[in-house]
C-alpha cells in the first residue's frame, strides 16, 4: 500500500507520499481500506519530531479515519467486509489501509457520506470525553472553548448547545467568530482584541465559565482559573501556548475548582473503545439527526498531505482538513 512516510522530521515537505508493506491485522483488530483521514494538530507535531507515536502503534501520522472494512481478524464480532466506517486511531490514518482495535470503529452515521465521516472520530471523541466525561458540563451552564473554530472547538460548541449549554467561544478572527455564532456560540470573544476573562464575566454577570475546554497550557492558565465560576472545572488539551505556567492556588481554592489534562492517543485500548461506545450511544443519534455535523474546511489528496498541513499550521481554516486517498 502506500502512506505517508516521515523520513526525516521538519518543514511540511517532511511529509513523503511511498510505498510501504500492509498492516498486519491482528487478534481483536479489522482491517480498514481508508477512504479520507483528517488533520489534527497532533500530526504537525509528530512530523516536527516532537511527538512520537505510542510504542506498538503505526509509524505513520494519522488520529481519525473513515472507509470500508476489508478484513476482520481473529476474536472481532459485529463488523462484516464491507461496511462503512470510521475510526479513532493512535495514528496511521495518512495511509490506504490501517489497522484498528475493534472496540475503535464506528459505523459512518445515517445522513454523512463515508469520505466526510473522517472529520469525526478524533474531535467527537476529545470533546466528548473531556468535556462530558471528565468535567459533566450541565444544561444551563456556561461552557468557554477556546480556539472556537479549529476543528475541536466547531465540534465543542455544537455539542455543548445540543446539552443546552450556554457557548462562549475565543477566535483571531471576525470572520470565524461568525462561524461559530452559526454553530451556535452566544459568546464571541477575538482574543487578539479583547480580553477573554473581562468579555466573559460582563456576558454571565461576574459569573463566569463552568467549563474551559482549553487549548493553550501555560499562556491561559492564570486567565483561565480567573475565568472560571466556583466550582468550575478547567480541561486542558493543548499546549500551544507553552508546558509551563504559575497557578494562583489561592484564587483555584476559593473557587473550589478543578483543573484536569488529558491526551486521548495514549490512553489503553479499553480506555479508548469506552469513550467509542459512549460516543455511539450519546452523539451519533444526534449527528444522525443533523443537530450536529462535522465542519469541513476543504478535501486535499492524501499524497499532498504538505499542502494541508500548511493550512491548519497558517490557522487559514475553519473546521477539519481532510486528506483523501487517491482511488
Ligand atoms: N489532548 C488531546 O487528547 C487532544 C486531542 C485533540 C486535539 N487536542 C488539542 O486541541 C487543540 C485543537 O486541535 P485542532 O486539531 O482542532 O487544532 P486546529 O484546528 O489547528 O486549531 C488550533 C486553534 O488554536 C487557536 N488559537 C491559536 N492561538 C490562540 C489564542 N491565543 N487564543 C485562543 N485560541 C488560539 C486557533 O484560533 P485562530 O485560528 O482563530 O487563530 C485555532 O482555532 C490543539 O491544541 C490540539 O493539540 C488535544
Amino acid at each position: 500500500m502506500h502512506a505517508i512516510t516521515i523520513p526525516e522530521p521538519g518543514g511540511p515537505e517532511a511529509l513523503v507520499w511511498g510505498e510501504v508493506p500492509d498492516p498486519v491485522v491482528g487478534e481483536g483488530e479489522v482491517l480498514v481500506d481508508v477512504v479520507a483521514t483528517a488533520v489534527n494538530r497532533a500530526d504537525i507535531l509528530q512530523r516536527q519530531g516532537f511527538y512520537d507515536p505510542p510504542p506498538g502503534t503505526s509509524p505513520y501520522p494519522g488520529l481519525e479515519c473513515s472507509g470500508r472494512v476489508a478484513q476482520v481478524g481473529p476474536g472481532v464480532s459485529g463488523w462484516a467486509v464491507g461496511d462503512e466506517v470510521c475510526a479513532l486511531l493512535s495514528g496511521g490514518g495518512y495511509a490506504e489501509k490501517v489497522a484498528v482495535p475493534a472496540g475503535q470503529l464506528l459505523p459512518v452515521p445515517e445522513g454523512i457520506g463515508v469520505d466526510r465521516a473522517a472529520a469525526l472520530p478524533e474531535v467527537v471523541c476529545t470533546v466528548w470525553s473531556n468535556v462530558f466525561m471528565v468535567a459533566h458540563l450541565r444544561p444551563g451552564e456556561t461552557f468557554l472553548v477556546h480556539g472556537g473554530s479549529s476543528g475541536i472547538g466547531t465540534m465543542a460548541v455544537q455539542l455543548a448547545k445540543a446539552v443546552g449549554a450556554k457557548v462562549a467561544v475565543t477566535a483571531g478572527t471576525e470572520e470565524k467568530l461568525e462561524r461559530c455564532a452559526e454553530l451556535g456560540a452566544d459568546i464571541l470573544i477575538n482574543y487578539r482584541e479583547q480580553d477573554f476573562v473581562a468579555e466573559l464575566r460582563e456576558a454571565t454577570d461576574g459569573k463566569g465559565a463552568d467549563v474551559i475546554l482549553d487549548n493553550m497550557g501555560a499562556k491561559y492558565l492564570d486567565r483561565n482559573v480567573q475565568a472560571l465560576a466556583v466550582n468550575g472545572r478547567l480541561v486542558i488539551i493543548g499546549m500551544q501556548g507553552g508546558v509551563k505556567g504559575e497557578l494562583n492556588i489561592g484564587a483555584l481554592l476559593a473557587k473550589r475548582a478543578a483543573i484536569t489534562a488529558t491526551t486521548l492517543r495514549a490512553r489503553p485500548v479499553e480506555e479508548k473503545a469506552a469513550i467509542v461506545a459512549a460516543v455511539r450511544e450519546h452523539v451519533w443519534p444526534l449527528v444522525s439527526g443533523g443537530h450536529v455535523r462535522p465542519v469541513i474546511d476543504r478535501e486535499i489528496p492524501m499524497p499532498d498531505a504538505a499542502e494541508a498541513h500548511r493550512v491548519v499550521e497558517d490557522s487559514s481554516h475553519i473546521g477539519k482538513v481532510l486528506l483523501v486517498t487517491p482511488r
